[in-house]
């Protein structure tokens, strides 16, 4: 089975997979850092040199590079469901698991974290909530099309663990 986690820009998506990759002894890959290897370059530089639409290409090809494969989970980024019909590629390749977590909580959790983000790189900490709570309500259709929703501050991944057995082949 492959496992994708998504959810917002700080929600705690590589932590959370690298942690149910280790509970299971599966294999994780971070689809950020799998990009960063793979052009030879941060994200933040990938923007700047080739814009926004370059990147989604490399990500959308990255993630089909991974393919599915048994015992398997990749960390995706926060816009990963939301451009070129990636998120019915992973509904139709593996488990789908939205990491929920409320515009504040985010906030609070990307004012120290925003530098390596381009996309809230400028925005200062009074603007990062109502950017949050409107960038959600955009991605929310896609978001919501998750096979598992987890609770991302109070979810514990042994109870995910144990809820993705019931989707075991
Ligand atoms: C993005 C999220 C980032 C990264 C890029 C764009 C987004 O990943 O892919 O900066 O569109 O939300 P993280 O969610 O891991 O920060």
């Amino acid at each position: 089975m492959t496992v994708y986690i998504i959810g917002f820009m700080g929600s705690g998506k590589s932590t959370a997979g690298k942690k149910l990759a280790s509970l299971k002894g599966w294999k994780f890959i971070d689809l950020d850092s799998m990009i960063e290897e793979k052009e030879e370059s941060s994200i933040t530089e990938l923007f700047e040199r080739k814009g926004e639409e370059y990147f989604r290409m490399t990500e959308a090809e990255c993630l089909r590079e991974i393919g599915s494969s048994d015992g398997l989970v990749v960390a995706c980024g926060g816009g990963t469901p939301c451009y070129h019909g990636n998120m019915d590629y992973m509904n139709n390749n593996g488990i789908t698991v939205y990491l929920e977590m409320s515009p504040r909580a985010l906030a609070s959790r990307l004012s120290q974290a925003k530098h390596s983000r381009p996309l809230i790189a400028g925005l200062t900490d009074s603007d990062m909530e109502s950017y949050i709570s409107e960038a959600l309500d955009e991605r929310k259709e896609y978001y919501e099309k998750a096979k598992i929703k987890f609770d991302g501050l109070k979810g514990e991944i042994r109870s995910l663990a144990q809820d993705l057995q019931d989707y075991a082949p």
